[in-house]
């Protein structure tokens, strides 16, 4: 089986993270979040992966190579200016021989892909789409269907007042080969906006496969951090690095090779600290993700935030919740950071 990973999004909504990697690269629990895909999609006996890429490809290929350390066969296709969700599906059909998956780069799901492909096969559509209830559907594709599961309309970031389900589109499909021929070449072609409205017209029918598994979409702060949350107390189902022996955390807590914390600080519950970070005396650190290298200096306090790769919190300075402090970034001694505050400020 094979299978294509959408990973050339821009990963806007999650700057100033994503200025220094791409959206697949931030860590999930000390490993790049595209692995734990990978991995699932190995699991479910998927053995080759197309990768169409753009934003900052070198990050992803020099981390994943040729995917042999994975057991997977991984393509790179690298596109010089963003095709949108269909075109870059377009870009790469050489290497597509039959039906295969095709996953947004951003999710996080417990989805059974064998029972997906079973579902499909049955069904004989021309493709099966995920669909998860969500709250609120407004930052996502809004998908309508008839009671056997036939698709009928999408409504792509619908307004509050277009909202007319709950179930949206959850970024895995499976489609079948000649979906690819309806797809124009050499231009930008949104899946979404373009491509399934028109499939939903043709003969072959688009089917719903809805579940209620665990599902998010990494693509924004409160997101990101929420998959770390939920993966750490076992909501998402995960195989992962047992709980870290580290005196002075309270569980559950992820603490990276080499990292370091004072007896006298206090670090968790719900806290990820990259490889090789640095934790004072008396700082506290709550519901937090620090990636690599984080120094955090005696009596500062981080609750509800994300810090990227090799910064400094300066004693006793504040971050407070919902704020994201790009890479590198010196948070000055006794400084407040407030509440869902970005550090740069995004361009
Ligand atoms: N190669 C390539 N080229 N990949 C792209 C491009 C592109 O031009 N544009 C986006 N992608 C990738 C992103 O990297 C991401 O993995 C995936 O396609 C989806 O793009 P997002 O930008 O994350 O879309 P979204 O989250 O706003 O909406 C999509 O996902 C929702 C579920 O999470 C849509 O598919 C919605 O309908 C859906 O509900
Ligand atoms: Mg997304």
């Amino acid at each position: 089986m094979q299978a294509i990973v959408l990973v050339g999004g821009e990963g806007t909504r999650l700057r100033p993270l994503t200025y220094s990697v791409p959206k697949p690269m931030v860590p999930l629990l000390g490993r790049p979040f595209m692995e734990h895909v990978l991995l699932r999609l190995r699991d479910a006996g998927i053995n080759e992966v197309v990768l169409p890429a753009c934003y900052l490809p070198e990050a992803i290929q020099r981390h994943f190579g040729d995917g042999e350390k994975l057991g997977l066969r991984l393509h790179y296709v690298i596109e010089e200016e963003p095709l949108g969700t269909a075109g870059a599906l377009k870009n790469v059909e050489r290497f597509i021989t039959g039906p295969f998956f095709v996953f947004n780069g951003d999710v996080l799901t417990s989805l059974d892909l064998g029972a997906m492909l079973e579902q499909h096969r049955n069904s004989g559509g021309i493709g099966t789409l995920h669909l998860i209830p969500v709250e609120d559907p407004t930052a996502f594709g809004c998908v309508e269907r008839e009671a056997d599961g036939r698709i009928t309309r999408f409504v792509e970031k619908p307004k509050p007042h277009e909202v007319t389900t709950n179930y949206i589109n959850a970024g895995t499909y499976l489609l079948e080969r000649e979906v690819l021929d309806r797809i124009p070449a050499g231009r930008n072609v949104s899946i979404e906006r373009e491509t399934f409205p028109q499939l939903i017209a043709g003969a072959r029918a688009l089917y719903a496969y809805a579940t209620e598994d665990y599902w998010i979409d990494i693509g924004k702060p409160e997101n990101y951090l929420k998959a770390n949350l939920d993966t750490l107390r076992g909501t998402m189902p995960l195989r992962t690095p047992g709980p870290s022996q580290e005196a002075a955390v309270k569980q559950p807590c992820f603490v990276g090779i080499n990292a370091r914390v004072d007896r006298q600080a206090e670090v968790g519950p719900g806290v990820v600290l990259g490889r090789g970070c640095r934790v004072a005396a008396h700082a506290r650190i709550y519901e937090s993700v620090l990636w690599d290298g984080v120094v955090v200096e005696e009596g500062a306090s981080i609750e509800g935030a994300i810090i990227a790769g090799d910064v400094r919190v300066g004693a006793n300075a504040r971050v407070e919740r919902g704020a994201v402090v790009g890479h590198g970034q010196r948070i000055a001694a006794g400084t407040v950071v407030p509440p869902n505050a970005r550090v740069p400020m995004p361009a």
